[in-house]
């Protein structure tokens, strides 16, 4: 393995300063209506768990879906759902909580998987998008956070093969 050079790319506070704009966004729009908020793991859950402190909804029911499409620093172009949701979504809005929406494939995977259990809205809130890379039609509301040029990032949930998700802030990989 080579020796990898890390770019800060966007700072922890700024980060947490945007999840509490998008917190408020969410708030707003459904006001005190039944929301399923379903981490896409494992990327978002940094995302996640920041974006719940500050969500003052009291009808929030907290689910988890774990799906796979990455190898290294490229997408293999196949989505694999490893663990699905377990609550009743029909006839509650659901709100998808992603990292980074890049191809778009999980996206489009996700809402086509969801559809099928009619719930009243679906929204897909990722923490970053790269859209120079999407390369399909989203059939769904989109609230993204950052848009990003077309860099290989970590930190902040984000992994390169596992690693680095613990780091607080976001950084751009460099390769030597
Ligand atoms: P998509 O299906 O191509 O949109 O890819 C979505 C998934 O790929 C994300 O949920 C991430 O787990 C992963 N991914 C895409 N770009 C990056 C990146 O720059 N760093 C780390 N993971 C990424
Ligand atoms: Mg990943």
């Amino acid at each position: 393995m080579t020796d990898k050079d890390f770019v800060p790319f966007i700072k922890n506070n700024k980060i947490e300063r945007k999840i509490k704009q998008i917190a408020k966004i969410l708030d707003q729009k459904y006001d005190n209506e039944e929301v399923c908020l379903v981490c896409v793991l494992k990327g978002a859950v940094v995302f996640y768990s920041q974006l719940l402190k500050h969500l003052k909804n009291k009808n929030i029911e907290l689910d988890f879906v774990e799906v796979k499409s990455y190898c290294g620093t490229s997408s293999t172009g196949k989505v694999k759902m490893v663990k699905d949701a377990t609550i009743e979504i029909k006839d509650k809005h659901l709100v998808l909580v992603e990292d980074i929406i890049d191809t778009g494939l999980t996206a489009k995977f996700m809402c086509e998987h969801f559809k099928k259990q009619s719930p009243k809205s679906i929204l897909m809130c990722s923490l970053l998008q790269k859209p120079e890379k999407l390369s399909v039609k989203l059939d769904m509301e989109t609230l993204v956070a950052f848009n990003i040029p077309n860099k290989f990032i970590i930190g902040y949930g984000l992994d390169l093969d596992e690693k680095y998700r613990n780091l607080k802030d976001i950084l751009i990989l460099k390769e030597k």
